[in-house]
Order: C-alpha cells, then sequence, then structure tokens
C-alpha cells in the first residue's frame, strides 16, 4: 500500500520541518556568499551552479529525511530519491544562482510538499531579509508568523509585475520581448529580478501584482503556486489552466488582475 498522506504527521509538522530546513539552508547561503569557489554551467552556457547549491541541497535533504524517512525527495541538483512515494519534498536549494555569484543579495530557498499531485506545504525563505514565507493547503500564508494576503490592485494599468528570462532555452526566449514591451506600457513597469522563488513570496505578500514565466521547473513552482493560491490569489498557466510544474509555464497574480495579464500575453 503506497504512502498516504493519512498515513502522514498534520501538514503543520511538515511546514514547521520545511521552514527549519529552510532556515539552516539560508544561514549557509549568508555564510557563503563571497565564497563559493569555481562557476559551472549545467544546460546552457547561462545557467550557473556553485558547490553552494549542491551543499544546501545536502543539508535540506538530510534535515528533510530526518523529519520523515517516508517521503521522496526531488532537488535541482541531485534529481530524485524514492520515486515511488506518494509524497515528495520538491526542492530548490538556491535559486536565483546567477545573483548570489554576482553577490546580488536577492536569492532563496524554496521547498514545497506534493502528495498526489497537490501541494500541501510551500516555504520560501529570503535569508538576507530574513524573511520565512509558509503556507498549508487550506490554512492561509504567512510571513514571518503573520498572514499575509495578496494586493488589492485592481487594474493591469495600476499593477507592478515582475518576469524572469529562462536560462535554459535561450532560443526560447523571444516572446519576453513582445511580452516586455506590451506590459511596460500597461502597467507600473516589469521587474526581472533573477529569482522566480523570490518573485511568487513577492505575489503572495501583495509586493507584486503578478509574476510569470515560462520554462520554469518544478522547483522554481512548487512552494510559490500553494503560497500565492493561500495568499487569495491566482496561479495559472499561460492558457488559464491550472498550472503543471513539468510544463513550467506560469502566471501567478493577485487574482483580479489575473484575466487582464492573461489578455496582454496572448497578444506577444
Ligand atoms: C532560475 C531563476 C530565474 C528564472 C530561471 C530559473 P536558478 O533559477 O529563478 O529567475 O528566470 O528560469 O531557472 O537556476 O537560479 O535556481
Ligand atoms: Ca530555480
Ligand atoms: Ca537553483
Amino acid at each position: 500500500m503506497p504512502y498516504q498522506i493519512r498515513d502522514m504527521e498534520p501538514l503543520p509538522y511538515y511546514a514547521e520541518a520545511a521552514s527549519r530546513a529552510a532556515t539552516a539552508a539560508g544561514a549557509l547561503l549568508i555564510q557563503q556568499l563571497g565564497r563559493h569557489g569555481p562557476v559551472k554551467t549545467k544546460r546552457s552556457a547561462i545557467d550557473l551552479v556553485t558547490r553552494v547549491d549542491r551543499a544546501s541541497e545536502r543539508l535540506i535533504r538530510r534535515l528533510l529525511l530526518r523529519a520523515d524517512p517516508r517521503i521522496g525527495f526531488l532537488g535541482e541538483e541531485r534529481g530524485a530519491r524514492n520515486r515511488a512515494a506518494a509524497c515528495r519534498w520538491i526542492v530548490d536549494p538556491l535559486d536565483g544562482t546567477t545573483n548570489f555569484v554576482h553577490g546580488l543579495p536577492l536569492f532563496g530557498v524554496s521547498i514545497g510538499l506534493q502528495e498526489a499531485g497537490t501541494i500541501r506545504v510551500g516555504v520560501i525563505y529570503d535569508p538576507v531579509r530574513r524573511e520565512l514565507f509558509a503556507a498549508t493547503k487550506g490554512g492561509g500564508a504567512f510571513l514571518n508568523g503573520r498572514r499575509i494576503c495578496v494586493s488589492a490592485a485592481s487594474r493591469l494599468s495600476r499593477s507592478l509585475l515582475s518576469t524572469g528570462f529562462s536560462s535554459r532555452f535561450l532560443a526560447h526566449n523571444q516572446p519576453y520581448a513582445g511580452w516586455f514591451r506590451t506590459l511596460q506600457r500597461h502597467s507600473h513597469g516589469v521587474r526581472r529580478i533573477g529569482s522566480s522563488v523570490w518573485c511568487l513570496a513577492a505575489v503572495a505578500a501583495g509586493r507584486l501584482e503578478g509574476f510569470y514565466e515560462r520554462d520554469l521547473w518544478p522547483w522554481d513552482m512548487a512552494a510559490g503556486v500553494l503560497l500565492v493560491a493561500e495568499a487569495g490569489g491566482t496561479v495559472t498557466d499561460l492558457a488559464g489552466h491550472p498550472p503543471v510544474l513539468e510544463r513550467g509555464r506560469l502566471v501567478a497574480t493577485n487574482g483580479r488582475i489575473h484575466r487582464e495579464l492573461l489578455r496582454a500575453l496572448s497578444l506577444k
């Protein structure tokens, strides 16, 4: 019989475990900032990785395994462990590696817990600002223990947006320029922050009205989609359907501007 959610501890137990792991990994990132050593590349010349990405993943994996060894694990750097498990952690141990390598203090750690296709727990930690964002399915979204909700802006023209350009499919980036031109004219502006998980946490906290990107990875999206939804926002793919982590297309907003943003993105 596969391991199921009803055999598990209550969700706050896992939120607590993920929060502890994200905070510990964040402390490691801060300690290693500026000391990352050689920079290697992965799927493209601008897809960077350092030994700190890997050390952070090892630490998170060890702490989460200690919390419940029955749960599977999918991490960006070392792939999957215990594939047969019905529940798995989905982890980006350092999102914003390019910023990290350049000493630009905008990066984060992301940990989601998925069961039967649904994200049940999402935690994002910004170690520079010591901001811990945490959500459980049906339990709301919190920043350092205080409830958060998405912004009340109801028009695209009053919205601050953010996007990212994929580092894995350089040739696929063409729609971004068109989207950028359109949205720069029809909003308060489009930021390009360099950390998708940071942007998703910002949408959940009402600091950005919307974020969109295509060609993301499951670990870029897992925790953030739950945080935005639990903060009252809307998450879909570019066609307005529920997002599929493996397809990597994401539009996350405060809900109020969602249709307007989808329409603008469909114009290219
Ligand atoms: C990347 C960042 C970036 C986004 C890329 C991601 P990484 O993650 O989130 O903002 O545009 O699509 O792959 O490589 O820094 O973990
Ligand atoms: Ca990432
Ligand atoms: Ca990463």
